[in-house]
């Protein structure tokens, strides 16, 4: 088990992890999740703070962090950015209504332990990136750790419960066929954190990973090499599909979610084009997850989604409340793993 590389360590993407570290992870979050169901104390950050701040909202990311913290024996202060002075990039800057990333990291320094950001489209104007930019430049000046809440690009806390809920349900990870595919939704607005986060977590435990999303759907490239250099270091595979009933065939796990377009978001395009992405979205209403889907995967394969859903259109109420929904289990070890990475990182 590697120990020895969390202390006073950012965690902001996956890719920063090696397959050992993300094993340790998932290790002490089951023990963590076996003290918390049995009622044992672990009080591993007593009087510790972290600060979260969220520019989105949030149900499970919010309260698993407070509960989590209140757990571990510290403190979690929920921060609005419009209730504390919006950290802002040089640049950006409003006089006394932001106050510069630079300051706030250093400020929040000197208080506690941890900053958590939430940080994805609108507040930055959907312009690919720039969240993750605004988390980063956190890193660069906090002397604490930095915890990626969801940015734009990576969602590591909802990917580490993914894989915990993964191997919890199916005891592993090699040979099983992951597949990440693209759903309808009447919303445009959703950001690719999460698929992006999902595929990378699921190359690196060496998993048979399939991306399923109809053409002008694509995730960003970079994360695409990345997960085939994952895949090859793994000993997994990393295939991309644009049909999702070929995908499912087979599968162990389908993780059927809506994204928005990249090619019609700002730096790909000259402005944002979301009526362009509407159109695209509105081609394919029947990228829908339902039972006759679900019969093309194996015996005992799992449904996963990160919540919130749209049910009646990413999925039927029939998949989602059915027994091979494993979506409440997901939201509940967003509890367990992120308490093991403060525990970990905050010590
Ligand atoms: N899955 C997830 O991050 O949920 P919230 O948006 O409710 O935090």
């Amino acid at each position: 088990m590697k120990t020895n590389t969390f202390r006073g360590r950012d965690y902001i993407t996956l890719l920063n992890y090696s397959r050992e570290e993300i094993d340790t992870l998932l290790d002490i979050a089951l023990d963590l999740k076996r003290k918390f169901v049995t009622g044992e104390s672990h009080h591993l950050l007593s009087d510790k703070s972290l600060f979260m701040i969220f520019y989105n909202q949030s149900l499970r990311t919010r309260n698993s962090f407070e509960a989590g913290m209140t757990q571990l024996g510290g403190h979690a202060h929920f921060l609005s950015p419009g209730k504390i002075y919006t950290p802002a990039l040089k640049g950006d800057e409003q006089a006394y209504s932001t106050e510069r990333v630079s300051d706030v990291a250093r400020t929040l320094s000197r208080m506690g332990h941890a900053i958590a950001i939430r940080m994805y489209g609108n507040p930055v104007g959907w312009v690919y990136g720039k969240a993750n930019e605004i988390v980063n430049e956190f890193a660069r000046w906090a002397d604490i750790p930095i915890i990626n809440m969801e940015c734009d690009k990576y969602h590591p806390c909802q990917a580490l419960a993914d894989l915990l809920t993964v191997k919890e349900k199916l005891g592993g990870f090699a040979g099983r066929r992951f597949v990440m595919s693209w759903a309808y939704s009447p919303s445009v607005e959703k950001p690719l954190s999460v698929p992006q986060s999902a595929i990378i977590g699921a190359t690196k435990m060496g998993m048979e990973v399939v991306l399923a999303h109809p053409k002008g759907l694509e995730l960003d490239p970079e994360v695409i090499k990345a997960c085939q250099v994952n895949a090859e270091n793994s000993g997994g595979s990393f295939q991309i599909s644009n049909d999702m009933q070929e995908a499912f065939r087979g599968a162990d796990v389908v993780y059927p979610k809506s994204w928005t377009s990249l090619e019609n978001i700002p730096p790909n395009s000259a402005r944002l084009e979301m009526e362009k992405t509407e159109r695209l979205f509105n081609e394919h209403k029947d990228w829908i997850c339902n039972q006759v889907k679900m019969d093309l995967c194996k015996p005992g394969a799992v449904y996963m989604h990160c919540l919130p859903c749209d049910r009646g259109f990413e999925v039927t109420d029939e998949v989602i409340d059915g027994p091979r929904s494993v979506v409440f289990d997901e939201a509940e070890n967003r509890l367990h793993v992120q308490k093991a990475v403060m525990a970990l990182t905050m010590r």
